[in-house]
């Protein structure tokens, strides 16, 4: 059926030459009035913009805890819609923006898979997309190819009902939500210590197409004096485009496959799964590269007040048994996705300082 869709994908005139613009020098295609519209890449969030979301997170946590609180979540957004259009596999980030959204009284359609939509029959998914936009207020797309969610949004911010799209992951390219729910993670776990800035962050795995670490690396530019450490072995470093962005921004980073070397030296250890998914053989056993697990014997070499996430799922990269010691921050990770993720619909229905007028 791939094939038949394929042959009935007709070209986008100017798209093209759009997605070959540097994602920076296009950032404001994807806004209105002065803010964020769709969210589709790391790029597009500063310093003000993830402290005020990570607040406005914090503020919807504590509404949630109480009934009448979470009674006045529910009341902001019941006129809106939101379309899961997910059909790459999920469990996190589709669960944690379900419930985002119900949480802020909104409804919710969703697609798992292009065997159930017209897509069956040929329609491309951007005639799909075009389609969702004439019954929701909202789109979030999780695709297993790169700039998906870019050209979902280019498309429908041309026609004559453009509405907000969230990229949930799109193919090894960037998972803009993800790294949102991993800063608000890491401020979190660093609250007693300054929060994120002057920190050592180790990112463990494959670091080439692991798009977590990615849309990550990219948010670092907004601290100050973060180090990082990309642990990996050879094969999976990190791209040559995020160690520009990185040089050109000033970050300090390093390499190395020395994964016991790095463990005592991270304020935070962010542990990722080979990708296999994107490999010529994904049932291939090969890829499990034992050294760049994390053992409960190493325990004892990290700090006592290091932070250890992982976005999840977790296959061998962490013993079970580590999930007892309080370090392992990987569930509370979880949940931070739900409430950094409900901020940000609330923020982009413009009913964020309803929120924050509730704490005034
Ligand atoms: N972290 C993450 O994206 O998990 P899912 O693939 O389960 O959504």
């Amino acid at each position: 059926m791939g094939t038949y869709a394929a042959q009935t994908q007709q070209e986008f005139e100017g798209w093209d030459e759009f997605y070959q613009i540097p994602n920076d020098e296009k950032l404001e295609f994807f806004m209105r009035d002065g803010r964020i519209f769709d969210v589709i890449y790391a790029q597009q969030f500063d310093r003000g913009f993830l402290d005020y979301l990570c607040n406005l997170a914090d503020k919807i946590r504590l509404l949630a805890k109480v009934k009448v609180g979470q009674h006045k979540l529910r009341h902001l957004l019941p006129h809106k819609k939101a379309m899961l259009y997910f059909i790459q596999p999920s469990t996190r980030t589709f669960l944690s923006f379900q419930n985002a959204c119900y949480s802020l009284g909104m409804s919710v359609s969703e697609i798992r898979s292009t065997t159930t939509s017209s897509e069956v029959k040929g329609e491309s998914p951007e005639d799909t997309i075009r389609t969702f936009a004439s019954y929701v207020d909202l789109i979030i797309s999780r695709h297993s190819q790169a700039g998906f969610a870019e050209k979902t949004a280019w498309v429908l911010n041309q026609s004559h009902r453009p509405i907000p799209v969230l990229n949930g992951g799109s193919g090894p390219d960037q998972h803009p939500t993800q790294a949102l729910l991993d800063i608000y993670t890491l401020e979190r776990e660093f609250t007693r210590l300054g929060g994120l800035d002057g920190k050592t962050i180790a990112m463990v795995g494959d670091l080439k197409r692991g798009r977590t670490v990615r849309s990550l690396s990219y948010l670092m530019k907004n601290y100050r004096d973060v180090t990082l450490y990309f642990v990996s072995p050879e094969v999976f470093r990190m791209q040559d485009d995020i160690k520009m962005f990185l040089k050109k921004h000033g970050i300090t980073y390093h390499e190395t496959d020395d994964f016991e070397g790095i463990l005592p030296l991270a304020d935070a250890i962010y542990m990722t799964r080979i990708q296999n998914e994107y490999s010529e053989d994904p049932t291939s056993e090969e890829e499990t590269y034992p050294a760049f697990h994390f053992k409960a014997t190493h325990l004892d070499k990290i700090q006592a007040h290091c932070a250890l996430l992982h976005p999840l799922p977790r296959r061998y990269e962490i013993e079970v048994c580590v999930d007892k010691d309080p370090r392992a921050a990987y569930w509370r990770q979880e949940r931070c996705g739900m409430w950094i993720r409900s901020a940000l619909i609330a923020y982009i229905f413009k009913v964020d300082q309803d929120i924050l007028y509730e704490f005034s």
